[in-house]
This record gives structure tokens, C-alpha cells and sequence, in this order.
């Protein structure tokens, strides 16, 4: 096991209010920052968003993560953040990321929505597991259908 390598999981309601327009555009901002400072920060890992709810995956020295992931849950960009996992892990499954992305438009952010519908929006019951597998299969697969993914340098 890499000595200190944890992944963070966690979900979250956006709070960002206006167009589809004004959405994307914060999105656009979060991801640009994200992958700036994951890059800095060795942390790797990926974001989903389906309209009403983020999902994120965030690996890493546990330390960066925990700096990280106080600074995100500042953000008035999203509020009611619940943690589904924090643990140690033996490798990273992300590696390629700084931050992944999957949008509301695709099949992933559907599934994850039929996810939280299934579990009657009740976190309790949703397990951070199947949102990982859900988040590293979607970008695998769309990376191998050449979409237009930013990894890291
Ligand atoms: C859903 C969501 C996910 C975010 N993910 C990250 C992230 O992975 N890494 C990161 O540095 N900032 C992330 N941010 C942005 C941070 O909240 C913060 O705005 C950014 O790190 C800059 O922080 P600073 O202004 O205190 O320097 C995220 C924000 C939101 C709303």
C-alpha cells in the first residue's frame, strides 16, 4: 500500500442559481481551479454533476486531501456536503485526472440520479463505493471514446 494514500467521497447540492448558462459557466471555473490545484496539490480524482447534486472523488496524501477538501466545503457553490467515505486505499484509480468530469447530460449523471431515486434521496443509504465505480467506469469509457477529457500535463 502507498503509505498515506486515502480517497475522499462526497456529495453535495449545488446552490448555483441562474441560467444553464451561469451553471456551467461556475462549473467551467470550479474544473479550471480544481485542476490547477489538484496538479499542485498530487491530488487526483473526478466530479460528477446531474442539476441537483455534485459527486466527487478525490484522492491523495491525506493531508492534501483534508486541506483540499476544507476549502470546498466553504464554497457557497454547493451546501448540505455529506461524506460517504474517507479512507485508505492501496492505489489510485483516477491517476490520469486532476478532475475528471462528468456533466448532467450524460448517462452517468442519469444513472447516479436513478441511484439516488432508488435510495429515496436518503444519503444513509447510498454507498460511496457504487458512486466510484459509477465515476471511474463513465470516464473510462468516455475517455476511450476520445472525449475531450482535460488530464494532466
Ligand atoms: C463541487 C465543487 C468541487 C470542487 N472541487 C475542487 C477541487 O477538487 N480542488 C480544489 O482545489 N478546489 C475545488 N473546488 C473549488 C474550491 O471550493 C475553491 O473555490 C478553490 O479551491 C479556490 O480556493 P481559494 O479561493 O480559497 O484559494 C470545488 C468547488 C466546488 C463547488
Amino acid at each position: 500500500m502507498t503509505q498515506n494514500l486515502y480517497r475522499l467521497i462526497y456529495l453535495s447540492q449545488n446552490t448555483i442559481l441562474g441560467s444553464n448558462e451561469n451553471v456551467h459557466k461556475e462549473i467551467e471555473q470550479i474544473l479550471t481551479i480544481s485542476r490547477q490545484r489538484n496538479a499542485a496539490s498530487g491530488i487526483t480524482g473526478a466530479l460528477m454533476f446531474n442539476q441537483e447534486c455534485f459527486a466527487q472523488v478525490l484522492e491523495g496524501m491525506h493531508d492534501d486531501i483534508q486541506e483540499t477538501f476544507e476549502r470546498i466545503q466553504c464554497d457557497p457553490r454547493h451546501g448540505d456536503v455529506v461524506v460517504l467515505d474517507f479512507e485508505p486505499v492501496d492505489a489510485r484509480r483516477f491517476s490520469q485526472w486532476s478532475m475528471g468530469y462528468i456533466g448532467y447530460d450524460t448517462l452517468a449523471s442519469k444513472e447516479f440520479t436513478q441511484i439516488q431515486l432508488a435510495t429515496g434521496f436518503d444519503v444513509k443509504q447510498l454507498s460511496g463505493e457504487r458512486i466510484y465505480d459509477l465515476l471511474h467506469v463513465h470516464l473510462y469509457a468516455a475517455e476511450k471514446a476520445g472525449s475531450n477529457l482535460e488530464k494532466i500535463a
